[in-house]
């Protein structure tokens, strides 16, 4: 049994996301499973995590890596079967992780016994399970909807079926039929297959796609890309293909289901542009989402103005609906933060570990995992405009063959790292300044210090223009973040300070050293500092 820990543990706690296939293979086919996640949970213990969220381990063909399912109550043989998952989460429970699925409910893989059955005939009882149009006279697709396999072609999100002669939606892939939510029986096999990991424990879901559940009944056309817009726009304003108002009623019908267990938690992705006032309306009366997920770190530059700009404009409209923000540096589908080099992601993953919201830690952030170059000929995601491979490797474990992830006689799905020998979590966790060890410091500090995860957040008005700095404060405890992000030193003014004092720097080597009225912060430095009597007001303009 998890211990219930007040207040609601998603709002304090950080969540980190394994992707099954590329944390720890126990079985030598090169391809990580449940049982790996096991024995790396001691790890995950120690760095200080309070849950994960495992992407898909359902059935499947694997076109997508299991976003594309053929059984939503099942495991796929190569991540182990059920009673793996029941021990995955009885361990994870014993040392207090939770345990998020992965839940998608937009589409099928169209291997799904469910769209077999569907597209066997215009009369199957399941036909209506998915969305079948008919072509228009000229045979041409039902309508103008834009693909989002590749979103910047202009491929349709119809795929025709020769065999019945209609269009199916299928918005992300042909192989990835869309399920017709308006259909009661759809959405009852959804809420069973939500029920049916509820009861076996599980703490939540993370709803892939969310936003596209509900499409228009009449399947008018959205305006065409007008010039100068970009496929991002489209999605944003798209009124027909998504972004449905009964997608929220869809939505509803999931967190009741939620409600009837203790303590579990629904995230869902929204597309990645969203204007703050549209995710905060994600949250409904906390009978929505509980985290509509923000992407913005993954895109944005790591600018500070950039970056505060962001965080005050997010942190005031989720204020204004009482709702909770949530923040990312990165996952499954985007370039790692790693990209940006090493100083940078230090001071990001500053941010994110002090930012009020929950923060999701995407696996091998941590040490600082490379996206990984992979050559044509070992490349697996059929996603080639993004390419999302080079996120997707192996975890770096230690020094030995393969990195720890698999046997040195075994293949890993997708290459190792070339600097595994030198990154990994083994040889950073014996460097007192590494990433692990900034990483386990900011974990551990926002555990200790509730300002970190509940306090307020206000921006430092009078910073310089290239550092991010905020104080966070709650029941009295007040605290600086300041991010220096410019290559040059800088001095910081604490109105009204005259004890602060340095509780980790990015550099992790200024713990306890102390300032009055003004702190000096390295080039590429981050710290937080105590700051009993800084001045709220003062600071302000
Ligand atoms: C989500 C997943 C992504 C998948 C897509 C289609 O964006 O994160 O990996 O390809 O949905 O299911
Ligand atoms: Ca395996």
């Amino acid at each position: 049994m998890v211990t219930h820990k007040k207040p609601t543990w998603w709002k304090v706690g950080v969540i980190y996301q394994v992707y099954p296939r590329s944390f720890q293979d126990t079985n030598e086919d090169g391809v990580g499973d449940l049982s790996g996640i096991v024995s790396r949970l001691d790890y995950l213990e120690w760095l200080g995590i309070d849950a994960i969220w495992i992407s898909p381990f359902y059935p499947s063909p694997m076109e997508d890596f299991g976003y594309d399912i053929t059984d939503y109550t099942g495991l796929d043989p190569v991540f182990g079967e059920l009673p793996d998952f029941d021990a995955l989460v009885a361990e994870a429970h014993r040392r207090s992780i939770r345990v998020i699925l992965d839940f998608v409910p937009n589409h099928t893989s169209h291997l799904h016994p469910w769209f077999v059955e569907s597209r066997s005939a215009r009369e199957s009882e399941k036909r209506n399970w998915y969305i079948w149009q008919d072509p228009k006279p000229d045979g041409s697709p039902p309508n103008n909807w834009r693909g989002q396999a590749d979103p910047d072609t202009e491929g349709s999100a119809w795929a025709f079926d020769e065999f019945t002669g209609q269009y199916y939606l299928a918005n992300f892939s042909p192989s990835q039929p869309e399920l017709n939510w308006r259909n009661t029986e759809v959405r009852e096999a959804m809420m069973d297959a939500m029920r049916f990991w509820l009861d076996r424990d599980a703490d939540g879901f993370r709803v892939d796609m969310v936003d596209f559940l509900g499409k228009d009944p009449d399947f008018r056309d959205e305006s065409p890309l007008a010039e100068g817009k970009t496929p991002r726009d489209y999605l944003v304003e798209a009124r027909y293909q998504l972004n449905r108002p009964e997608t929220l009623d869809y939505i509803r019908e999931m967190k009741r289901i939620l409600d009837q267990y203790p303590d579990r938690v629904l995230i869902g992705e929204v597309i990645y542009f969203l204007p703050v006032e549209r995710m905060a309306a994600y949250y409904g009366e906390g009978d929505l989402l509980d985290l509509p997920t923000n992407f913005r770190f993954t895109f944005l530059p790591p600018e500070a103005p950039v970056l505060r700009r962001f965080v005050d404009d997010y942190d005031a409209a989720l204020r204004e609906h009482g709702a909770w923000p949530n923040h990312c540096l990165g996952n499954h589908d985007s370039p790692r933060v790693s990209r940006h080099g090493e100083e940078t992601s230090r001071l990001l993953a500053m941010m994110l570990l002090t930012l009020r919201g929950t923060p999701f830690v995407y696996y091998g952030d941590e040490i600082g995992m490379p996206n990984v170059k992979v050559l044509p000929d070992k490349r697996q995601d059929g996603w080639d405009y993004i390419g999302r491979d080079p996120a997707r490797t192996p975890m770096q474990w230690d020094a030995s063959p393969n990195a720890g992830f698999c046997h040195e006689h075994a293949e890993p799905w997708l290459p190792v790292s070339d600097e595994f020998e030198k990154d990994n979590v083994e040889s950073q966790r014996s460097d007192s300044r590494s990433m692990l060890a900034l990483y386990r410091r900011l974990l551990g500090l926002r555990r200790a210090e509730q300002a970190l995860s509940l306090g307020d957040y206000e921006a430092m008005e009078d910073a310089p223009e290239r550092c991010f700095a905020y104080r966070r404060q709650y029941e009295g405890r007040r605290l600086l973040v300041a991010l220096n992000f410019s290559g040059e030193a800088i001095r910081l003014t604490l109105a009204g300070c005259t004890d602060a004092k340095i509780l980790l720097s990015t550099y992790l080597n200024r713990d306890g050293e102390t300032g009055a009225e003004t702190l000096e912060l390295r080039p590429f430095e981050g710290i937080v500092a105590e700051v009993p009597d800084m001045n709220p007001n003062e600071t302000e303009v």
